[in-house]
């Protein structure tokens, strides 16, 4: 005998003989939103009340289990039930609750299943901590319920790491009883059989003991202060973990009163978050709604670093991949470094050997470009020179299959010039692929004005496809991300000849959060190719812009950075340290143009650094080149190492707010007003008091 009650949308009690299934249904991802905590606890009750029912159990409905709080609750005014009081009552239940997640258990999806009696869960599930992604900590139990279930250190790595684990490796660590096979309701009915038959048995997480695993603590301290010195949450990770030995209700409030403080006081939470729906928000463009065309197979040009890492990447996402050469020599270093690319992906882990082989197998490499005539789609990287790219092009259309899209990853050049020189600029685009193409995951996806639309839904398609990024760009020098980096690259350059050495410029701006300070990335990237864009740049420089001749003089003594062993820095098997012939050029520079070296603070170096990239970043909005602010902070965070807990450049400048932004670049000016200007857009959010995340809010 069954009967279903709907308690409200998107909780179900179903009643089968002794047993209550409790459905959580809330699509797409059942995030334990108001009315789910509501229902939750209403459905207990009424569960409780119900003299037939001996044992409750809860399941999820669609793709997954709950995957955690209602990110989009967060910043609003809390409603009641909390999370924390739902999880409580079933934990308090009289009769026994299990659950039976399928899909992901996270966060509070995670912790509602801690507080159950017993968990089983369905096979495939995954389970994680992931607040320390969005600068929290667990907030509704995870770090007092954790180590009582699966111990300090498995919690800690978890809440630290906020990685998902297999459901498996869970119920080794005791966090799961056990893994069934099955649709969610059968399992959760038949665990709650066994339950009735004496089978599973259960238990009140919150009364377990808890060993204090003192190597752990210490650990995840070193951790922290090493690895995750900028992120609030990640001392009070540990601190709530350590408490969790005592009374469980005062770590419960202590650890709810971190929760609360970081989400309503702290920048790096408000960073982190603006992160997780940045990666999300890029996806949705105007010609999201066009069909994408069929991509099975594609051709790659060029087999250097560029070519390789695309390749690899495409390869490693079930991809065909034609490569094509200039001769046999270059055709066989592309191979080797694809190998090589694939081979490191399984000495890491994040690969096997049988997957590595059957990439190799869809892998042709090859120096005759008429072999690109059946692929889908073709992407062009070879080095940046508008005739050698057109040439290319003029043959890809004589070449390529009706339909197929012609794709350049240039870093700057016109796309419209390129799709120029061919009789179908509809199919014509630019996916622009981040070094090393096979790890890094942005990609901008370059609309030209004729590209159609279903060609950039199949940009957007292939991102996806490659686990990638893909962010929205109009055609212009640089498209977002090189364009914004060519703009304030200038003022680290400026920073230098007024004063600053590059050791001050790179620790101040790493002290901010950058991985690397962007002397450290030119030495990494080669100071030649700065170089050799500058010289291209040379004929259209205005006159009256300020130029600093010292990377050029640098390189012209043959110091190209790491890959010379000199650069702004001397690298020295590991070791490394300032080059005394670049700061001598520097020197020399000051003396010949008469400058009296400043002395700046960390404070305002990262202050004039952060100003010129917020405002060359403000025009690329207000010029349509990005679609949203927060696509450029999206470029930033997954293409530039931009600090995630700073939420990208637009998120930081909303931090600052708009008016103080104008105020330094006003004074600035003073000393330069060719290059600090005031964008429009600034001046009328500093005006009206206004945000970028208005802006992103309108769309
Ligand atoms: N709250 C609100 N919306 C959420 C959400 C959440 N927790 N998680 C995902 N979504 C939304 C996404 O924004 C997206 O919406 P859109 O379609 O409108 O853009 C939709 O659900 C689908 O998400 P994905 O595109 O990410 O789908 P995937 O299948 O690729 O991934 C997932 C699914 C693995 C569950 C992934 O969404 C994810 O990792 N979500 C975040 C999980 C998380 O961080 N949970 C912890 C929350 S904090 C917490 O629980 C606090 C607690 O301790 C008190």
């Amino acid at each position: 005998m069954s009967d279903t009650q709907q308690i409200n949308d998107v909780i179900s009690l179903e009643r089968v003989g002794e047993i209550a299934l409790i459905c959580i249904d809330n699509p797409p991802v059942n995030a334990s939103a108001q009315p789910v905590r509501e229902g939750l606890i209403a459905a207990v009750e009424a569960a409780n009340a119900d003299d037939a029912v001996k044992v409750l159990a809860i399941y999820a409905a669609g793709r997954t289990f709950v995957a955690g709080a209602d990110i989009r609750e967060f910043g609003k005014p809390p409603l009641t039930p909390s999370l924390p009081d739902t999880i409580n009552t079933i934990e308090a239940s009289a009769k026994p609750v299990i659950s039976a997640p399928h899909g992901t258990a996270l966060g509070g999806g995670l912790e509602i299943c801690m507080g159950t009696h017993a968990r089983v869960g369905v096979k495939g599930l995954r389970v994680g901590l992931p607040e320390i992604n969005l600068g929290l900590l667990p907030g509704a139990g995870g770090t007092q319920r954790g180590p009582r279930l699966m111990g300090m250190k498995n919690t800690l790595d978890m809440s630290l790491t906020g990685k998902m684990v297999p459901g498996e490796t869970a119920a080794d660590w005791g966090l799961i009883d056990r893994i069934d096979e099955g649709e969610p309701r059968d399992v959760a009915l038949k665990a709650a059989q066994d339950v009735l038959d004496g089978t599973l048995k259960t238990r009140v997480t919150s009364e377990l003991p808890v060993e204090v695993d003192q190597e752990a603590l210490d650990d995840a301290r070193a951790m922290v202060a090493k690895k995750m010195p900028f992120l609030a949450s990640a001392p009070k990770v540990i601190e709530a973990v350590e408490r969790s030995t005592g009374d469980v209700k005062e770590g419960m409030a202590f650890e709810r009163e971190c929760f609360m403080d970081l989400l309503q006081n702290a920048a790096s939470t408000r960073g982190m978050i603006h992160a997780f729906f940045s990666e999300r928000a890029v996806a949705k463009v105007p010609e999201a709604g066009a069909t994408p065309r069929e991509i099975k197979k594609i051709g790659v040009i060029g087999g250097g670093t560029m070519g390789s890492g695309i390749a690899t990447s495409a390869l490693n996402s079930g991809l065909d991949v034609r490569m094509i050469e200039i001769s046999d020599e270059a055709l066989q270093r592309g191979i080797s470094t694809v190998t090589k690319n694939l081979e490191g992906a399984v000495k890491r882990g994040k690969s096997t050997q049988e997957k590595m082989e059957a990439a190799l197998a869809r892998f042709t490499p090859t120096t005759n470009m008429d072999d690109l005539g059946d692929v889908d789609l073709v992407i062009e990287a070879v080095f940046e020179d508008m005739d050698v790219k057109k040439d290319i092009f003029t043959n890809l259309d004589r070449i390529c299959k009706e339909g197929a899209i012609l794709a350049s990853n240039t870093s700057y050049l016109d796309v419209n010039e390129i799709a120029s020189v061919t009789k179908r600029p509809e199919d014509v685009i630019g996916l622009h692929f981040f070094s090393p193409a096979h790890i890094m995951r942005l990609l901008e996806v370059v609309v030209a004005n004729k590209t159609a639309p279903e060609v950039v839904a199949t940009g957007f398609a292939l991102a996806k496809k490659m686990k990638k990024i893909g962010v929205r760009a109009g055609v212009c020098d640089g498209f977002i991300g090189n364009r914004i980096l060519a703009y304030y690259g200038k003022t680290a350059g400026y920073l230098m000849e007024d004063g600053a050495s590059p050791e001050q410029i790179d620790t101040a701006l790493e002290n901010f959060g950058f991985a690397m300070g962007p002397f450290k990335v030119g030495d990494l990237a080669g100071l030649d190719i700065g170089w050799a864009n500058r010289k291209r740049m040379a004929p259209n420089r205005p006159n009256e812009e300020r130029y600093v001749r010292i990377h050029d003089k640098i390189c012209e003594e043959g110091m190209y950075g790491r890959k010379t062993g000199k650069g702004f820095y001397i690298y020295d098997e590991g070791d490394i340290r300032p080059n005394p012939e670049a700061l001598k050029i520097i020197d020399d520079e000051r003396a010949a143009k008469g400058i009296t070296p400043k002395d700046f603070s960390d404070q305002d170096i990262v202050d004039r650094y952060m100003t010129a990239m917020i405002s060359e970043a403000a025009r690329v909005v207000e010029e349509g080149i990005a679609l949203r602010p927060i696509d450029v902070d999206a470029v930033f965070l997954f293409g530039y190492g931009f600090p995630r807990f700073r939420g990208g450049p637009l998120k930081y400048a909303d931090e600052i707010g708009a008016k103080e932004i104008v105020r330094r670049i006003e004074e600035y000016a003073k000393d330069d007003s060719y290059y600090w200007k005031v964008p429009a857009i600034l001046a009328r959010m500093a005006e009206d008091g206004t945000t970028f995340e208005d802006l992103n809010k309108e769309g």
